[in-house]
This record gives structure tokens, sequence and C-alpha cells, in this order.
């Protein structure tokens, strides 16, 4: 660890955020009484241009009419190139009231992005009397914004969140697939006759997470198209666990028990990573750094490996 300590990203699960287009209002109750922790209230490209204004209005009305539990609410606003971005913060800040958690930008590109819709939220918050920060998660899905993800993640003290868009990540960078997510059948290697399947999106996924993880934010991991392939989501998720991810998209209610289910550490990991901090509790005790468990090496580094799992379960479980 330098001298700079890694700050803690935000106390609250993100196992799961449900997406659900402005324009659908019969999904909004539907998504209120999921088990989705963060609910995404999309005016961006799940909404036709034509019911860009009309989605808007929903939303609004949704936000203060709905009952959202104890779910972190946002929204996802519109692109900055598009005529639409500022019409979403001004209707949505002005109009919506506290209950609000947060917007999403898409499409971000470098932190002068940022700095702009942090100017205008900053002046309504300002002008209309706001107690509450709406804080911001960003999508990272451009060429861009991977070659500039460190300082998008250093952007402004509203930022909580950070989610890879597989889609338009692809089409940005000129990735000959239209696949949302998951295994890419041209992206293997031969050995022999075999084929063995590599992943086309760790890299995105690890500079999000060493981008967030330096700045406290949390890292997610966007949408998976085929909604009627469990087995391919659940793999994704479980890579992205395995990376340091908190969470993933759902764009179907199918998916949110997937999510929930990959995201909520085992009660067997939960139970080893209890022992292993047990293990090195007596190692200190017998004046030693490292000890072994179950055959293997633990040492002062695996507590803080078993913690982000304890931690992780606690914060779930209450
Ligand atoms: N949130 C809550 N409920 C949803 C839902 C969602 N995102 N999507 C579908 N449902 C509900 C349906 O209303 C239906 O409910 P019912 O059983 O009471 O009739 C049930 O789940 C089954 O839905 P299904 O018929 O399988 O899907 P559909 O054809 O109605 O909708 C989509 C499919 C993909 C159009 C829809 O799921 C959707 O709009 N997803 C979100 C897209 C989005 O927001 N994209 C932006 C982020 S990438
Ligand atoms: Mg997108």
């Amino acid at each position: 660890m330098s001298f700079r300590l890694q700050p803690t990203p935000p106390a609250r699960p993100n196992r799961c955020q449900l997406f659900g287009p402005g324009s659908n209002t019969k999904l909004f109750p539907k998504m209120a009484a999921s088990d989705a922790d963060v609910i995404n209230l999309d005016l961006e490209d799940s909404v036709s241009p034509s019911d860009k204004d009309s989605a808007r209005a929903n939303v609004i009305e949704a936000i203060n009419t709905i009952d959202w539990n104890t779910k972190t609410l946002s929204v996802r606003i519109n692109s900055l190139d598009t005529p639409y971005w500022y019409r979403d913060v001004v209707d949505v800040l002005e109009q919506a009231g506290d209950r609000l958690d947060q917007i999403m930008i898409p499409k971000v590109g470098n932190a002068a992005d940022i700095y702009a819709v942090d100017a205008l939220v900053t002046a309504i918050e300002t002008a209309k009397g706001r107690t509450k920060r709406i804080n911001f998660e960003v999508i990272i899905e451009s060429a861009a914004g991977l070659v500039n993800v460190n300082e998008i993640a250093a952007s402004s003290p509203r930022m909580v969140a950070m989610s890879l868009g597989a889609a338009d990540f692809a089409a940005s960078m000129g990735m000959q697939t239209t696949g949302i997510g998951g295994t890419q059948d041209n992206y293997y290697m031969l050995h022999g006759d075999t084929r063995y399947y590599s992943d086309p999106w760790h890299l995105a996924q690890t500079a999000i997470v060493a981008a967030c993880r330096t700045h406290g934010i949390l890292p997610v991991d966007g949408p998976f198209g085929d909604f009627s392939d469990d087995e391919g989501y659940r793999a994704q998720s479980r890579r992205s666990a395995t990376l340091g991810m908190v969470g993933k998209w759902a764009i179907h209610p199918k998916q949110i028990g997937l999510a929930n289910e990959v995201f909520t550490p085992s009660a067997e990991a939960v139970s080893e990573a209890r022992e292993i901090l047990a293990a090195m509790e007596q190692a200190t005790a017998n004046g030693e750094g490292a000890t072994v468990y179950k055959g293997r090496l633990v040492d002062i580094a695996s507590i803080k490996q078993a913690e982000v799992i304890v931690r992780q379960s606690e914060l779930i479980a209450g």
C-alpha cells in the first residue's frame, strides 16, 4: 500500500441493477417490487427519440409516487453528444423529489464530461435548495472511456459507481461482434484441434476495477443481452465477481436472481474466510506472519482477501 490509503467504496448492496425503459410505465411497479438492489429508470437508448419527453415525465412521476423501498434509485440520462441530456438533468432535478439517489451518465469519455454535468447539477441543487446530494454513476462504453478510465473515476466526489457497457464498447472499439457481453465465438486459441475460449472483456473490466478501487467507487458489470441464456449470464457474472466487480445489470427480471446468487458470497466462502481470519489471529498470537490453512499458505495478504468476503456478506445481510 502506498502512503495514500485506498478509500472504501459506498457501503451499500449493489449486486443487481435492474433497468427498464422510461417509456414503459407498466414495468415500474414490478421493478419496485423486485429483488434488485439498484433501479435504473432509463431515458437513454431503450427510449426512442419520439418518446424522450414523455419518458422524462413518466420517470419524474415514478420517482415521486412509487414506493421504492430501500433500493438505490437512479435515472440514466442521455449522453452528452445528444440534444436531450441537459433537459434530462434540469427536469429530473427540478421536479423529482429527494427519493432520487443518483444519475447515470452514459458514454463518458473523459473527466470534462463529468465536470460539465457536475456544474449543471450543482447549480440546480443550489437554486432549488436540494439538500440530498445527487451521486453519479457512469458507463465506460467507448475507446476514450477506457483510455481515460482513471481520470473519470477521480473526476468528482459525486462518483459512486462505474459500469462496463459491453455493446457500445464493442462498437466503439470496432470489435467484430453483435453480442452483448459473454463468450465470443471467434475469440479462441487453437491447440491441436481444440479451441480454448478467452475473455475479450477482460482488459476493460480489469481497468475499471483498478480505477474504481483506487478511488473508492463500485465496479459493476453491465448488460448481458441474451436473457434466455442463464448459464452464459452466470459464467459472465462469475468472471466479473472473480475480477472484483460487485454486481451486474439485469435487463430482464430473469437475471436478478442469477446476479444475486453470484454476487452474494456463499455460506461456504464466508465460513472459509472466517476460518482464515481465525487461523491468522492464532498465527499472529504465536508471533508468526504466515501459517498453513487446509494445506496452503495464508499470510497477512490473506487477511485482507478474507475481509473483503466477510465485509461483502455483512453489507448484504444488513
Ligand atoms: N423490469 C421489470 N419487469 C420486467 C422487465 C423489467 N426490465 N422486463 C420484463 N418484465 C416483466 C414483464 O412485464 C412480464 O411481466 P408479467 O409476467 O407480469 O406480464 C415479465 O417480466 C416477463 O416479461 P417477458 O414477456 O419475458 O419480456 P417482455 O417481452 O415483456 O420484455 C424486454 C422484454 C427486453 C423488452 C424488457 O425486458 C425490457 O424492456 N428490458 C429492459 C431494457 C432496458 O432497459 N435496456 C436499457 C439498458 S441496456
Ligand atoms: Mg450503451
